[in-house]
């Protein structure tokens, strides 16, 4: 379903009348290519207070010409790890102000702070550092800043803001925020740790010699994910239902991987995946995904317990046999997909509410534990509105609203979902964990 008001206020008669009409003014994004791999113009890096972090090296490696002009940036980088006080926030006031409306279209302003201090029971009454919630309220308020100008800066540029304490273990997430793959990404807060980072070989193909599922992959969103998990380098088993096998076929003879059709929520699936992975599985993406909406007044049994079924306990059932075989690898990941249903909530779909905030659930408890046990990460994306199958099938109007009601004015693609997908699934994304990353165009819904 192509979305007519997008090509409308591309042509200039159309840009003047909505402009007039005070209508949504969506900018085409720019989005990744083999011909145009990077965003356009230079970098600038700023920094507001005293940092500690090693930047440059990283940022000299984003593929982004490092400039000190402030003439059309295609990214701005302003490190604020070291702001420790409000006079810290003038800082950042001070530097993003001058340069803000000169960043390219499509551009990226990325901030980046300090992951919030661990409680310290040990120190209860915060003795050790007295200034700790002077600090902890400056690193708090770069969310609200960075998701107020995320609202405000359109021309289709975006504003993350990362937390990190090492630049290293940031640079697979850097390098993603700071290129068009992450087109569809913006006032998203993301952390990264300091688990055990692999650089690859070649950063362009970062998943060479690693096998990955893909659940649901035979179309929409999950074809998306395998076609940019090949493209990364992985071998792709193509997972879908058994009636969806001739589809599922045709993907995975397209991208030299394999089909399997299997129904997820089959006892047995996770026993099953493994057989079909004699050698093991690097990367586990658990895309499969239903709707039956109704209010819950109108709806059966049969309507919650299969969106439950699909969606989220046979994530759970194959997520435990897959970990208890040892069919995950070491450096292993496993990427779920949630909703923005699951995190705001959305009228007529308490089943699938439920099921993609217990993704949520599970990510987040699962994550620390799997690291531990198995050296896997569990992360999740969280899509907003999708162009693709599921949502064609939603009243006009309802799909209208849908896709402008967010900071780029617009529905994402399958492939913005794939890319910030095949990020987490990256060998040097291992630092990132329990991470749930919304790709909404900063979604007005639960933002
Ligand atoms: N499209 C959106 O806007 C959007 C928004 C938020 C979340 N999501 C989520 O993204 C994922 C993909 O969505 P989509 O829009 O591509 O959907 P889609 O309906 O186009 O594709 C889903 C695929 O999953 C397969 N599938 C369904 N049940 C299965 C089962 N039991 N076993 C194996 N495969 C099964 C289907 O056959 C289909 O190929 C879903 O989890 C969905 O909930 C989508």
């Amino acid at each position: 379903m192509p979305d007519r008001y997008l090509s409308f206020t591309g042509t200039a008669p159309g840009r003047f009348l909505t402009r007039r009409l005070g209508l949504p003014q969506p900018a085409p994004l720019r989005r990744w290519s083999a011909e145009r791999p990077a965003l356009p113009g230079g970098l600038l890096h700023r920094t507001a207070g005293k940092s500690d972090l090693d930047l440059a090296p990283v940022l000299a490696r984003t593929g982004l010409p490092v400039t000190d002009s402030a003439e059309r940036p295609g990214a701005v980088v302003l490190d604020a790890t070291g702001v420790r006080d409000v006079e810290g926030l003038g800082e950042v006031h001070a530097a993003l102000h001058p340069v803000v409306r000169s960043v390219a279209e499509s551009g990226r302003v990325l901030v980046l702070g300090s992951p919030p201090d661990p409680l310290d029971t040990a120190d209860p009454a915060g003795t050790a550092d007295p200034a700790g919630h002077h600090r902890a309220a400056a690193q708090q308020a770069l969310e609200g800043f960075v998701r107020s100008l995320g609202k405000e800066i359109g021309r289709g540029r975006t504003v993350n803001l990362v937390r990190l304490t090492d630049a290293t273990a940031a640079e697979s997430t850097l390098r993603f925020l700071l290129s068009p793959k992450s087109a569809y990404v913006s006032g998203q807060v993301i952390e990264v740790g300091t688990g055990e980072v692999t650089a690859p070989d070649d950063w362009d193909r970062p998943l060479a010699g690693r096998t990955a599922l893909v659940t649901g992959a035979a179309r929409g969103i999950g074809e998306a994910v395998a076609g940019t998990l090949a493209r990364d380098g992985a071998h792709v088993v193509v997972l879908d239902v058994p009636r969806a096998e001739e589809d599922a076929r045709r993907v995975a003879d397209r991208l030299g991987g394999t089909a399997l059709a299997l129904d997820i929520t089959a006892a047995d699936a996770g026993e099953r995946i493994a057989a079909a992975v004699p050698g093991g599985l690097d990367v586990l993406i658990h895309n499969a995904g239903i709707t039956r909406d109704r209010r819950l007044v109108n709806m059966d049994a049969e309507r919650w317990a299969s969106v439950l079924d699909v969606n989220l306990a046979s994530v759970l059932r194959t997520t435990d046999a897959l970990l208890a075989a040892g069919a995950l690898k070491r450096g292993g990941r496993i990427v779920a997909t949630a909703s923005i249903a699951g995190i705001a909530g959305n009228a007529g779909q308490t089943n699938y509410g439920a099921s993609k905030a217990g993704i949520v659930g599970l990510v987040r408890s699962l994550a620390p534990r799997a690291l531990a046990e198995h050296g896997v990460t569990v992360n999740a994306v969280a899509p907003g509105f999708v162009e693709t199958r599921m949502t064609a099938a939603i009243p006009l109007f309802i799909r209208e609203a849908g896709r402008r009601m967010n900071s780029l004015a617009q529905g994402g693609l399958p492939a913005d979902v794939a890319e910030t997908t095949a990020w987490l699934a990256h060998p040097a994304s291992g630092a990132v964990n329990g991470q749930i990353v919304r790709v909404c165009g900063q979604s007005l819904l639960g933002a």
